[in-house]
C-alpha cells in the first residue's frame, strides 16, 4: 500500500524538492507551510498519514513545538525531523524528545530513502504489535470471564450438592434440622469478622454444611436415643468425623472439606477426637466450625435435652475458652454480637 507522508517547511524550495524525490520513489506526498496548516490538515478525518517530515526552524510553530503536540495528539505517527547542516545536538534532542530519527540538510536523497525506509517498517511493526497485543488482552479478558462464569457455576452447583447432602443428614435426624445451615451462617459471619481469605471462606462455607456427613453411617435410632447412651453408641457416635472423611475423600471436590470434616470435634486443649489435636495444630476454619457447631447445638433442642437460653449457651462458651475453644475466636463472637444471628 502506499505510504503516505507530509511533509512541513516553510522552505517553498525544500518543501518542492521533497515532493518530487518522495513522489518519484512512490510515495503518496502533502506539502505543509507551517505548524498550523499541518495540525488543520492532520484534524481531518481519514487522512491516513503514516509519517510526518517536520522541519526545526519554523516561524510560528517551531518543529520541537509540533513535535511535542504530534505525540500528545497521535502518539502512534512516526516524526522524522530535518535539521541544519551538521546541528548533530538539535538531531540528539529531536531524538530525546520522541522524534523516529532527523537528517541533516541538505537532504541527501540516499540517506532519505534509507531513514524512511526504515521508519516506516519500525512503525509498522508497532502497528501490528499493538493491534496483536489488543487482541490478546481482548482473548484474555473473554477466557476470564468465561473462567469466572465457570467457577461461579461450578461453585453453586458445588453448594447445591452439599445441601443435597446435608438434608439427607437432617431426614434422618430431625432434630438436626437447620442445623447445618445455621453452623454455616455462624461460620461464614465468624470467619467474615476473623477477616478469612476467599479461599478459606469457601472451604469454610461448604465445610461447615458438610461437616456431619458421616454421621448417615449412624443408625437413626442410635442418633435419636432418648436416653443414655452406652459405651458402644457413644464410640459409634463419635466414629462420624472418621466415617465422614471416608465418604468424601473418593470425591476430589469435596478434598478440601476434609480437615472440617476430621477434625470439628477436636479440642484446642488436646482432648478432643479423633487425633487429639492442639490449638495450633487445627486450622482456623476447623476451630470456627467447632464452636459455630457446638453453639448451635447446644441453643437447639434435641431428642434428649431442651435447648439453652442463648445467654447461658454464650457463659457456656466463655467457660470453656481455652479449653473446648479457641479464646479469640470466642472474643470475636461475642464482640460481633454473632449470637443473635
Ligand atoms: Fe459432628
Amino acid at each position: 500500500m502506499t505510504k503516505h507522508i507530509v511533509t512541513t517547511d516553510d522552505d517553498p524550495a525544500i518543501r518542492k524538492v521533497l515532493s518530487i524525490i518522495l513522489k518519484k520513489a512512490g510515495y503518496l506526498v502533502t506539502a505543509c507551510e507551517n505548524g498550523q496548516e499541518l495540525l488543520d490538515f492532520l484534524k481531518k478525518p481519514d487522512q491516513g498519514v503514516d509519517l510526518l517530515m517536520l522541519d526545526i526552524k519554523m516561524p510560528g510553530l517551531s518543529g520541537f513545538e509540533l513535535l511535542e503536540r504530534v505525540q500528545i495528539l497521535y502518539p502512534e505517527l512516526p516524526v522524522v525531523m530535518l535539521t541544519a547542516f551538521n546541528d548533530l545536538d538539535t538531531g540528539m534532542k529531536a531524538i530525546r524528545l520522541g522524534a523516529a530519527d532527523y537528517l541533516t540538510k541538505p537532504i541527501h536523497q540516499e540517506a532519505l530513502h534509507t531513514c524512511l525506509k526504515r521508519v516506516l517498517s519500525e512503525s509498522e511493526k508497532n502497528k501490528q504489535q499493538a493491534y496483536a497485543d489488543k487482541e490478546s488482552l481482548a482473548i484474555r479478558k473473554k477466557l476470564e470471564s468465561d473462567l469466572r462464569h465457570a467457577q461461579l457455576t461450578l461453585q453453586q452447583s458445588t453448594i447445591s450438592t452439599l445441601e443435597a447432602f446435608s438434608e439427607t443428614i437432617e431426614q434422618k435426624d430431625p432434630y438436626t434440622k437447620g442445623h447445618c445451615h445455621r453452623v454455616r451462617t455462624i461460620a461464614m459471619a465468624l470467619g467474615k469478622a476473623m477477616n478469612l481469605s476467599e479461599e478459606v471462606m469457601e472451604t469454610l462455607e461448604g465445610g461447615s454444611i458438610l461437616h456431619d456427613i458421616g454421621k448417615i453411617s449412624i443408625p437413626e435410632e442410635i442418633l435419636n436415643k432418648n436416653g443414655r447412651l452406652t459405651k458402644e453408641e457413644y464410640h459409634l457416635i463419635q466414629s462420624h468425623p472418621l466415617a465422614g472423611e471416608k465418604i468424601i475423600a473418593h470425591l476430589p471436590m469435596f478434598k478440601r472439606y476434609i480437615p472440617i470434616v476430621r477434625s470439628h470435634h477436636e479440642r484446642v486443649d488436646g482432648k478432643g477426637y479423633p487425633d487429639g489435636l492442639t490449638a495450633d495444630q487445627i486450622p482456623v476454619e476447623v476451630r470456627i466450625v467447632s464452636l459455630a457447631d457446638a453453639f448451635d447445638a447446644m441453643t437447639s433442642s434435641r431428642a434428649y435435652r431442651e435447648a439453652l437460653p442463648t445467654e447461658i449457651a454464650v457463659e457456656e462458651l466463655k467457660l470453656n475458652a481455652g479449653s473446648q475453644f479457641d479464646p479469640q475466636l470466642i472474643d470475636v463472637f461475642i464482640e460481633h454480637e454473632l449470637y443473635l444471628l
